[in-house]
């Protein structure tokens, strides 16, 4: 039934079963969501006329910044890089994880099986140009960032034992931290990017321009980030963002949807006065220059696709996400636990020290034992964390360039061939 035969009644008729097959069938989704949001269509910009919806744009840069949600968005772009076959770039193992943070990004870096690459996503140190010479010319670049108050008290826990500015405070005390940053900041130390304007860092800028600078340059910075990145999504407005970010991909609802990853337990969070909220404002200028621009243009752009459009496609966001996980796991989310609590070593996430908690998902023993249907692998996927997740892939990508291209094996290695 070709979207254009439904007329109006018939949607409203049976709406709820519209709705359930929109949801399965993906060609459907955009027409009838378009008719039911009153949202502008995303594909309104199609350039194809009536030959349908726009393709799903498959080349991506996304900068992965620190403590930013941006591990969930990591594992949306990794499954949907895995379900249309896609080519992510990863670090070759001697840079880790991370693509030789804090170093500036190179593609010297990225490990040779995966390249060319279509999408990018672990954690590097941004370069324009570098970027440029590995991905394809129509990447469309984006990032995201937090309100810099929370987001330097989640660093501050997080790499309390990491990072030598936060190690030498006193009692761990973020207070006393504040009161006096450079009785402990040391800005050439190599972890002191997690101490001061992690995002400008992370961004390839900056991080200690002089106080009498940082103003001018915090604005000139700005500008230059909004010429490269199509969208800067905010995590205090996560779903909005990811609103935006299916419109600018032209992808389905289906491609964006998630659960939340790399959590702390609420108890190792604190809260913030306000005093302190300015405090760490100050120390941290320049992000919070880039963190008030991209909120804002964020806002406006949520505003030209009309608020009330976007609030209904965020509830839609979520009740699919629920049935999703519903499917998944039988009811509700696997339970959280703590890294050390989680049997299965595929979903245990990275401790960065003993005083703080990251949180995973277990799954339940029922589910992992004999005689029980495993979970689907996109459901396990969902729920993988980031670490496990490269390595999987970086498998899975080799095992697909060495089919692709036998012969350099034996040119290169030839005693790879007799482990494979
Ligand atoms: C991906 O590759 C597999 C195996 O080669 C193939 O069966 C599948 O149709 C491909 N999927 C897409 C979306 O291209
Ligand atoms: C991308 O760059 C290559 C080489 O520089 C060029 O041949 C190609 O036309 C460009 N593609 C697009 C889509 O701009
Ligand atoms: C650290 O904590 C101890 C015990 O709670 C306290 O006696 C001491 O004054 C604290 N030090 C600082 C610098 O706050
Ligand atoms: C982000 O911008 C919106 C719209 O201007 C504003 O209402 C909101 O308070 C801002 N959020 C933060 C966390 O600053
Ligand atoms: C697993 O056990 C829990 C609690 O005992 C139960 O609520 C759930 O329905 C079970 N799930 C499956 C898939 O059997």
């Amino acid at each position: 039934l070709p979207p254009v035969t439904m007329s109006v009644a018939h949607i409203f008729l049976n709406f709820q079963h519209v709705l359930i097959s929109a949801l399965i069938h993906p060609s459907y989704c955009r027409t009838l969501e378009a008719f039911w949001l009153g949202c502008p269509s995303s594909m309104a910009s199609s350039t194809q006329g009536s030959s349908g919806p726009s393709a799903k744009h498959t080349s991506v840069a996304f900068l992965k910044t620190h403590k930013t949600a941006s591990s969930t968005v990591q594992n949306i772009l990794f499954r949907f890089a895995e379900r249309n076959n896609l080519t992510v770039a990863l670090p070759i193992t001697t840079c880790d994880h991370q693509f030789c943070y804090p170093r500036p990004f190179s593609a010297h870096f990225v490990h040779p099986h995966t390249t060319p690459p279509d999408i990018i996503t672990n954690h590097l140190r941004f370069s324009r140009a570098e970027l440029r010479r590995l991905m394809p010319n129509n990447t469309i670049y984006i990032t995201i960032l937090r309100e810099p108050g929370a987001m330097f008290e989640s660093l501050f826990t997080y790499f309390n034992q990491y990072c030598l500015s936060f190690k030498r405070v006193p009692n761990g005390s973020l207070e006393t931290f504040l009161d006096h940053p450079w009785s402990y900041y040391r800005p050439q130390e190599k972890d002191s990017m997690y101490a001061r304007n992690t995002l400008t860092f992370d961004l390839g800028g900056d991080k200690d321009r002089p106080s009498s600078e940082a103003p001018a340059y915090a604005k000139r910075f700005a500008a230059e980030m909004e010429r490269v990145f199509s969208l800067v999504m905010i995590s205090e407005y996560f779903d909005e963002s990811l609103v935006l970010l299916r419109r600018l991909l032209s992808w389905d609802l289906d491609d964006v949807l998630y659960v939340s990853l790399n959590m702390r337990t609420p108890d190792s969070k604190s809260s913030l006065s306000s005093e302190n909220t300015a405090k760490i404002r100050a120390w941290n200028a320049i992000d919070s220059v880039l963190y008030d621009h991209f909120n804002a243009s964020l806002w406006r752009q949520l505003r030209a696709l009309g608020l009330a459009c976007v609030e209904r496609e965020v509830q839609l966001l979520r009740q699919s996400r629920d049935r999703l996980v519903r499917s998944c796991f039988g009811g509700h989310l696997p339970p959280l636990r703590s890294a050390a609590q989680i049997t299965n070593k595929e979903l245990r996430p990275w401790q960065p020290s003993a005083k703080v908690e990251i949180v995973g998902y277990d799954l339940p023993v029922n589910m992992t034992q004999k005689g029980h249907v495993p979970p689907r692998d996109e459901c396990l996927k969902m729920v993988m964390p980031e670490v496990q997740y490269t390595r999987l892939l970086l498998r899975s990508e080799s095992l697909r360039y060495r089919k692709r291209f036998p012969l350099r094996i034996v040119v290169q290695k030839p005693s790879i061939m007799c482990r494979w």
